[in-house]
């Protein structure tokens, strides 16, 4: 199946920044990469694996990272996710499916990683926005996300199409038991881009460091929130898992050091909670990310910002545009070049 991209799709109809658009189009491309479902290749090759490792880089990594703290614990199944950069150098013994998870399908640090799967005789998947790109050429099968094009540097609408496709996965392994949470998971999307976030912005916009912390598939949007966070604003940004604070980031922390802490219900709720009261027993401010209607959270902390009070498949997609949309407005406050930071390509197409 050819799909097209008509001319209109690569402008910026009226809004100020590419990547600002780009966001807006998220439930659009998350819900067209969750309606194109997986064809039946794929299928059999998902199904028929009994570990699954995944190579990628950056945001993309992010989201493999997602995947198996997704993946394991829903669908049983053990989940590898290594750097491309790495993989090539230091590769590790393979059993089972590898996958390839590159926006523009060019990166050559995956390419490579994805090369070597190959050669080990892995069945490879190659999960790009890139109909015809060189992982799709290399890869036995392809699982197409459908985003759109995405001009802006950061990846954004791209980061959630592939996350689509990645939950596909995870729905298709627990028998469809997620249809529902994902068929509806682009309306609590667009819930959050209304979101109110000025306060937060005026913090990051004054801060020369900010900590992202998160626990289980949180720590990968931690991750990722911090990496738009310095791509776009340069604001120096640091992902960590929220446990991790404690051995060592906790010197860093002060009146001007804000923490963006991902806290929602669940078994880690409570250790959550706790690490965010040792944050502010450093006089850290804490900007959090909690369901909507949870003031207990609300009161501990200096901003709350609610997220819909969904499935943790969609806590993901939805913490994860509040943070693209607190870079943005961040690096708007800081009058930086939003679309084309500085010393950054679109596709890294060298080692
Ligand atoms: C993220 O905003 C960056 N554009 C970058 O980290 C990117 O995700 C990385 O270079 C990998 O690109 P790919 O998905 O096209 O392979």
């Amino acid at each position: 199946e050819l799909i097209n991209w008509c001319v209109e799709d690569t402008r910026k109809g009226g809004f100020a920044h590419y990547m600002l658009k780009e966001i807006y189009e998220q439930p659009q491309s998350f819900y067209e990469t969750i309606r194109a479902g997986i064809d039946e290749h794929v299928r059999q090759m998902v199904m028929e694996a009994d570990e699954i490792t995944l190579v990628a880089c950056g945001t993309s990594y992010h989201t493999a990272l997602a995947f198996k703290y997704l993946a394991e614990p829903l669908c049983n199944i053990p989940v590898r996710v290594e750097m491309g950069s790495e993989f090539k150098y230091f590769t590790p013994p393979l059993r089972g499916l590898a996958i390839a998870v590159s926006q523009s399908g060019e990166t050559a640090d995956t390419i490579a990683a994805l090369k070597m799967a190959k050669a080990r005789n892995c069945p490879t998947l190659a999960i790009t926005n890139m109909q015809g790109s060189t992982v799709t050429r290399v890869a036995d099968e392809t699982l197409l996300m459908r985003a759109g094009p995405e001009i802006g540097v950061a990846a954004t609408k791209s980061y959630t199409a592939q996350l689509a496709a990645l939950m596909e996965i995870v729905n298709l392994r627990c028998e469809g038991a997620f249809d529902d949470v994902l068929s509806h998971a682009h309306l609590a999307i667009g819930d959050v881009l209304l979101q109110d976030i000025n306060e937060a912005v005026a913090l990051c916009s004054k801060a020369e460091h900010v900590f992202f912390v998160g626990r289980g598939a949180f720590y990968p949007v931690s991750m990722e929130g911090a990496l738009k966070m310095k791509e776009i604003s340069y604001v120096h940004a640091e992902g960590y898992a929220a446990g991790e604070l404690k051995h060592g980031p906790f010197a860093l922390l002060t009146p001007e050091t804000p923490v963006v802490a991902v806290c929602t219900p669940g078994p880690t709720y409570g250790v959550m909670a706790s690490n965010i009261k040792e944050m502010k027993a450093r006089k850290a401010p804490v900007i959090a990310l909690g369901v909507a209607g949870d003031t207990e959270l609300a009161e501990i902390v200096d901003i709350f910002i609610p997220i819909p009070n969904t499935h943790l498949l969609v806590q993901v997609l939805t913490a994860s545009v509040v943070l693209q949309l607190l870079a943005y407005h961040t690096a708007c406050a800081l009058q930086r070049d939003v679309d084309k930071p500085r010393n950054l390509a679109k596709s890294v197409t060298v080692e």
